[in-house]
């Protein structure tokens, strides 16, 4: 075994986590370019149900004898299943695959979608948190934002999350069009005063080949410049810090020991599967890394699956360099970053020290005291410039 298989092996005994894409939505919301689709025919979800069961048997097959750390239902909207489909899905994990005592199985909820008896039921099939895409505690906001939901609605689901788990997050997306940092301010404060553990803070991105993208190349969407987008990013720093639930990703705050586990698999560039319409994973088979990925459309997906038992359509094996790079742009979104022997141990080289004294003397990356090198609060704005330099 080469010094890189023993390491890529030995990874084995980390978290494993598995991601269950449910690829449907009420409507699209203009700014969004997750694979998500409308239906207004009706969605076959037992007919969903036995194509997620043959693919995970089938992923099971190939990736066996792992313990499940954590699960994550997203989307899409996953609250659009009914509580027996979220159920059979986990049971099917449960029975291809250990499931570790304490998992952490998370379900993404659209406020839209949420009643009371749902959530009963999700908790009920195994669910123990969810994250909830709010994105904004104004309605001018949400509508501008194509959300089918008012403020009100989506603190109402916060509220009935709050009774259902014991743990639940939600999305906000700020340096939207026109925002103030007042106006910011006050948002965000009440955002957690309504959150327990947990928040996911994005900036609002300007995606390719979205409405938004159209509105915004005509000049009819303007959103805030570098400068006060900078602004709106480091008075989020300041709040959530002050408030307890300082950024442990760049988009993520927690309360020390809430972080979501799962997503802490990706970044830590630990191994996962993906089920479902347009999952990605990274499994480790016969001691090399694959990036595994499924056929993005719902229909397409669900008719190679009862074909082959599987959607996959990209199945590569993943050079050392590559995973190195990978290692790096994940690692450095975290504010623990990355431990630089693990980068050697991936890439056979370390990582440009001449490179990264150079960063440092800009303030950009630091040592940590247990030997890990992080991107700064300074850093974290140019993030893509940092991760470059240092896996060039
Ligand atoms: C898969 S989506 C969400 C869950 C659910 N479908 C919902 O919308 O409520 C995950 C999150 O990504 C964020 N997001 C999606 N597109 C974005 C964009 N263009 N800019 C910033 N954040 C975005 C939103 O906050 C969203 O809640
Ligand atoms: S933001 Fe959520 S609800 Fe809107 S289209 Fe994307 S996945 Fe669907």
């Amino acid at each position: 075994m080469t010094h890189d298989q023993s390491i890529l092996t030995a990874k084995r005994d980390d978290a494993f986590g598995v991601y269950v894409h449910w690829p449907f939505c009420l409507s699209k919301c203009p700014y969004c370019d997750f694979n998500s689709h409308v239906r207004h025919t009706g969605i076959d979800e037992e007919r969903y149900v036995r194509a997620f069961a043959a693919e995970i048997a089938t992923t099971a097959a190939r990736a066996p004898g792992r313990t499940v750390s954590t699960i994550f239902m997203g989307g899409g909207t996953p609250s659009l299943m009914k509580p027996e489909t979220v159920g059979a899905i986990l049971d099917t994990i449960g029975k291809h695959w250990n499931v570790a005592p304490d998992v952490e199985i998370t379900l993404e909820a659209n406020p839209t979608s949420v009643e009371a008896t749902r959530f009963a039921g999700y908790r009920a099939a195994g669910v123990n948190r969810v994250s909830l895409g709010v994105q904004a505690l104004d309605d001018a906001s949400l509508k501008e934002l194509g959300r089918l939901h008012t403020a009100q609605e989506a603190l109402d689901a916060v509220k009935i999350a709050r009774r259902a788990f014991e743990r639940y997050s939600f999305d906000l997306i700020y340096a939207r069009p026109r925002q103030t940092t007042a106006e910011w301010r006050a948002e965000l404060e009440r955002a957690i005063g309504e959150a327990a553990e947990h928040l996911s803070l994005y900036q609002l991105t300007i995606e390719q080949d979205t409405p938004f993208a159209a509105l915004h190349a005509a000049g009819k969407l303007v959103i805030p410049d570098d400068d006060n987008a900078r602004a709106l990013y480091d008075l989020t720093q300041e709040i959530t810090d002050a408030r307890g639930l300082p950024a442990y990703e760049i988009s993520n705050h927690a309360r020390p020991g809430a972080e979501c586990r799962h997503n802490l698999v990706y970044w830590r560039y630990h191994e996962y599967a993906g089920v479902g319409p347009g999952a990605h994973g990274r499994l480790v088979i016969d001691g090399k890394r694959h990036a595994i990925s499924t056929e993005r459309r719902p229909e397409s997906w669900l008719m190679r699956v009862e074909a082959g038992g599987h959607g996959v359509i990209e199945d590569e094996t993943l050079l050392t360099s590559e995973q190195a790079d990978e290692f790096l742009l994940m690692g450095l979104r975290l504010a623990e970053g990355i431990d630089p022997k693990r980068f050697t141990a991936l890439s056979g080289h370390s990582l440009d020290a001449a490179r990264i004294a150079a960063l440092g003397a800009e303030g950009f990356v630091e040592a940590t005291s247990d030997g890990h090198l992080r991107v700064t609060r300074a850093g974290f704005p140019i993030l893509d410039a940092v991760v470059a330099d240092l896996a060039a």
